[in-house]
């Protein structure tokens, strides 16, 4: 039998329907006071954002990917640079590092977390110098990914960077709301990014994203980066920056969604829960690290038979998504690098037998047994 409603991967229009009132109140307030660019919202948006992370400064932006791509240009990254990271992940991560002409060095990742391993990265260093892909690059950072939602091993990963006097960038677009040893994700590492993408846990109706930090100089330097380099005065430039900024409107939507995102959240742990109770012995269900949760921006299975699922749960009207169908070492884009396969087995496997399962606060639990029992049937 399909599932009684027409089932959504992930379903935005609930949720638009529960905060339609305080939505279009906000939005007239940006209508009336009229400042479209770096309006009341902007400010009010980044304290807000501070205070749920834990982090003194909060820089707002245009999307994840300028989130990452605005604290590699305030450190200088570029050329004969290298920076670690993970070939598991969307494209922006490393897209940024290329970007800046500076080099992705990738590490594979934990075969159960999909995260960045530690002690892959701790090799990678270790034998940085005598390897021919590296030894004329000077390594300057890490950047891990809180993949699906699930926090990287800082514990292990920020001190081996501390070691080497690397940065670590903490790619949290997936991960915003998620925790660690008791603090949130954009809390985990001397600079972190989110992405407010309409389909991550905390999204906009459009682009934008976010930097997180406590070093108040830096902050300086990023709000500086994210108007064209700007310095005291308006047309005084004293960098090369970008045109960077979240728009007043979607920091309005922001804040609108941020009044239900613990409960949204809560009902996220709820679906989650069900799932890996009711699939564990048909499918290799999310593994969440002792003293982690996971904000679930994906729900992420493992099977060898992925495609017969797949054909499966679609012929249900069940439907469901790759993330990712190819690790970035084998994609063109960085062909360059001279990776090949075989180079990331963890990474290789797991983009082989991985499947996104619908996700969201707003999952019936109709929908979600009949679901389970496609699997099961
Ligand atoms: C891991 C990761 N990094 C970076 C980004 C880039 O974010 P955005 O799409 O907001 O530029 C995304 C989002 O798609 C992501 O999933």
């Amino acid at each position: 039998m399909v599932p009684s409603t027409k089932l959504a991967f992930i379903d935005l229009q609930t949720q638009q329907k529960l905060i339609y009132p305080n939505l279009m109140a906000r939005l007239a307030q940006v209508l009336s006071h009229g400042q479209y660019i770096m309006g009341p919202e902007i400010k009010e948006l980044e304290e807000r954002l501070a205070a749920y992370v834990g982090v003194k400064e909060v820089i707002t932006c245009s999307s994840g990917t300028d989130a990452l791509l605005m604290p590699l240009l305030a450190w200088g990254v570029g050329p004969g640079d290298a920076v670690f990271t993970t070939p598991f992940t969307f494209i922006a991560t490393a897209e940024v590092i290329q970007l800046l002409g500076a080099t992705p060095v990738f590490v594979d990742i934990e075969p159960r977390t999909f995260n960045l391993d530690p002690e892959a990265l701790a090799k990678a260093l270790a034998t940085f110098g005598d390897n021919p892909r590296t030894a004329s690059l000077r390594p300057r950072g890490v950047m891990p990914v809180d993949l699906f939602g699930q926090p990287a091993d800082y514990e292990r990963i920020n001190p081996l960077a501390q070691q080497h006097g690397l940065f670590v960038l903490e790619d949290a677009a997936q991960a915003f709301g998620a925790t660690y040893q008791g603090r949130k994700a954009g809390a985990l590492a001397e600079v972190a990014a989110t992405s407010f993408f309409p389909a991550k846990p905390l999204g906009g109706y459009g682009d934008g994203g976010a930097i997180f930090t406590d070093n108040v100089e830096l902050a300086q330097v990023l709000r500086s980066i994210r108007v064209h380099g700007q310095g005291s005065q308006k047309y005084e430039n004293v960098r090369i920056g970008v045109n960077g900024r979240l728009d007043t409107l979607q920091a309005a939507i922001l804040l609108a969604k941020l009044d239900i995102f613990d409960r949204e959240n809560k009902a996220r742990q709820e679906v989650a829960q069900r799932y890996s109770e009711a699939l564990a012995e048909v499918v290799e269900v999310p593994y969440v690290a002792p003293g982690c949760t996971s904000v679930w921006a994906q729900y992420s299975v493992l099977s060898p038979d992925r495609a017969a699922w797949r054909q499966r749960l679609a012929d249900a009207g069940v439907p469901t998504a790759v993330y990712y169908p190819r690790p970035l070492h084998l994609q063109t884009a960085f062909a360059h690098l001279g990776y090949q396969a075989g180079d990331f087995p963890v990474s290789e496997r797991v983009s082989q037998e991985i499947f996104s399962l619908p996700m969201h606060p707003y999952l019936s639990r109709t929908d979600q047994e009949e679901i389970i029992r496609i699997f099961h049937g």
